[in-house]
């Protein structure tokens, strides 16, 4: 079975700028898909070019077994592109929003209350959107793109700038929305995000796909140390590092920090020293995998 989106060997160049460079991936039905990168990666460009809103310098793009340019009005009602906070009508209600767009692709108007009850809007219903915060505004936007029940979802970094508990928020919502089963096609530049949402990711930089796959698989293909760390003060430095089984240990006033292939001889002896106070243990994460592949630390 063709799956939900093909892309194969996509360029696409502005000027000297090779944005996209060879970009291949494929989406599932029902997936969560990240596509993760630093700023400048090529996301945003990948992403329109699959939405249908620029067109490829070479390469080849299904969406639904469907080439999406040029633009192509079967597709339209299918998709779900969520726009820029900062694109809604003026001086309209939430409700009034969610009509409008509605409005477009022939939704009943009482679409626009169950759409604000999916994003956990519906006590905004009468709120113009100049008076809702950033977090708020975010959810409506996806609402917007949710309002007329498409099959496949598009988000361009829905969580930018928002405060950690709104990203959290809009977490809730986004798997919401996967687990009705839809398809999300989502650009993060936070790690974090990727490994908690994405089913799979594709790990994007300078137009390039370095690594594709599950977030957990990508992690445990690394030969990546655990880290472990205390209170700063618990343990002398000099004597962190000779700890058996400790790789490197570095303090930085508030943590002392110590990565180790060992974890096990190293927590070890830290409890012969009674020295665990505020112990924390972390193994590799998505930004390790970054750093492995490019040798630049992760830096969005
Ligand atoms: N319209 C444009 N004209 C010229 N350069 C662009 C344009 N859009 C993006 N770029 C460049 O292409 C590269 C990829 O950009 P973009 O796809 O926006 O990356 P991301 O979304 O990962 O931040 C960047 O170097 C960016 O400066
Ligand atoms: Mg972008």
């Amino acid at each position: 079975m063709a799956q939900t989106i093909e892309v194969g060997e996509l360029r696409k160049r502005y000027g000297d700028v090779r944005a996209v460079d060879g970009v291949t991936f494929g989406v599932d039905e029902g997936e969560f898909f990240g596509i993760l990168g630093p700023n400048g990666a090529g996301k945003t460009t990948t992403l329109e070019i699959i939405e249908g809103l620029r067109e490829a310098d070479g390469g080849e793009v299904s969406v639904l077994g469907m080439r999406p340019w040029p633009r192509n009005p079967k597709l339209l009602p299918r998709i779900g592109v969520q726009l820029q906070a900062s694109s809604f009508f003026e001086r309209l209600t939430a409700r009034e929003q969610l009509r409008t767009f509605g409005s477009l692709y022939g939704v009943p108007a009482r679409r626009a209350d169950t759409m604000l009850e999916t994003v956990g809007l519906t006590d905004k219903a009468d709120v113009r959107v100049e008076q809702l915060s950033g977090g708020q505004a975010q959810r409506l936007s996806i609402a917007c793109a949710l309002v007329h029940d498409p099959e496949l979802v598009f988000l361009d970094e829905p969580t930018a700038a928002l405060d950690p508990q709104a990203r959290r928020n809009l977490w809730d919502v986004l798997k919401k929305i996967n687990t009705e089963g839809r398809t999300i096609v989502l650009t993060t530049h936070y790690m974090d995000e990727a490994e908690i949402l994405c089913d799979r990711v594709a790990i994007m930089d300078a137009g390039r796909v370095l690594r594709l796959g599950p977030p957990a698989t990508l992690v445990r293909g690394l030969d990546a140390p655990s880290r472990i760390s205390v209170a700063s003060g618990v343990l002398a430095l000099d004597a962190a590092r000779a700890l058996p089984g400790a790789d490197e240990a570095a303090d930085d006033g508030v943590s002392l920090t110590i990565s180790t292939r060992d974890p096990s001889a190293v927590v070890a002896a830290m409890a012969a020293e009674d020295a665990l106070d505020g112990v924390q243990i972390r193994g590799a994460t998505l930004e390790d995998v970054f750093l492995d592949l490019t040798g630049r630390e992760y830096r969005a």
